[in-house]
């Protein structure tokens, strides 16, 4: 796929079919997120994989409570609190797969460079015609002791990015963009 179709294209997904996702498709579209430049060609990144829908469920249970006793009070997290309440909410939204992506070194740049990869796994996704979301509902508890021995993550690395992946039911409407804000200076 063009690479400008890939990017104007891709989009968050929310609503998925309920068919299994192929390990060697994963595996093909992780090749794609390992070409992601990082710091120091670190390449911290490690990448989790869950398909286990009951283990999916017992996460997004964990991740929502966390999130619940974490969150402030303020008025504008209303909206979030009344989702996280709902028992029917899978922050996951069912998706048949779940890839953490963590970092296993320590650095100052490792948020970034798994950042990095991380977009290139969706939008390698879309290019094959999947769908996938970034799911930050995930991140703190994911990095609590508790997430971690959910998913048998070793103590030092740190959990970056859950995404979400999976054939989408169909595709979710355009998002707007702002124009971007550019100074010209000099
Ligand atoms: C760091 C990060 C965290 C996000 N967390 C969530 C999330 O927990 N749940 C969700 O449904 N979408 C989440 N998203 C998706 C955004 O809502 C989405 O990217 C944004 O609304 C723009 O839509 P688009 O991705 O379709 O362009 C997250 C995206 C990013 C980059």
């Amino acid at each position: 796929m063009d690479l400008d179709k890939a990017i104007l294209g891709r989009r968050s997904v929310r609503e998925y079919k309920d068919q299994p996702l192929d390990a060697g498709l994963i595996s093909t579209l992780l090749l794609a997120a390992v070409q992601a430049p990082s710091a120091v060609n670190e390449q911290p990144w490690t990448f989790t994989v869950v398909r286990d829908q009951s283990l999916l469920n017992r996460i997004s249970q964990g991740a929502k409570a966390h999130l619940l006793a974490t969150m402030s009070e303020a008025p504008h997290e209303d909206h979030f609190r009344a989702l996280l309440d709902n028992p029917d909410f899978q922050i996951f939204y069912h998706a048949p797969a779940l890839i953490l992506i963590s970092a296993a070194a320590q650095g100052p740049w490792i948020v970034e460079d798994c950042a990095l990869a991380a977009e290139n796994l969706m939008l390698a996704a879309y290019a094959a015609g999947l769908g996938s979301c970034w799911i930050g509902f995930a991140q703190g508890f994911l990095n609590t002791p508790e997430g971690k021995e959910m998913l048998g993550l070793p103590e030092p690395w740190a959990p970056v990015a859950p995404i979400i992946l999976g054939h989408p039911k169909a595709a979710p409407a355009p998002i707007p963009r702002k124009p971007p804000e550019i100074r010209w200076v000099g």
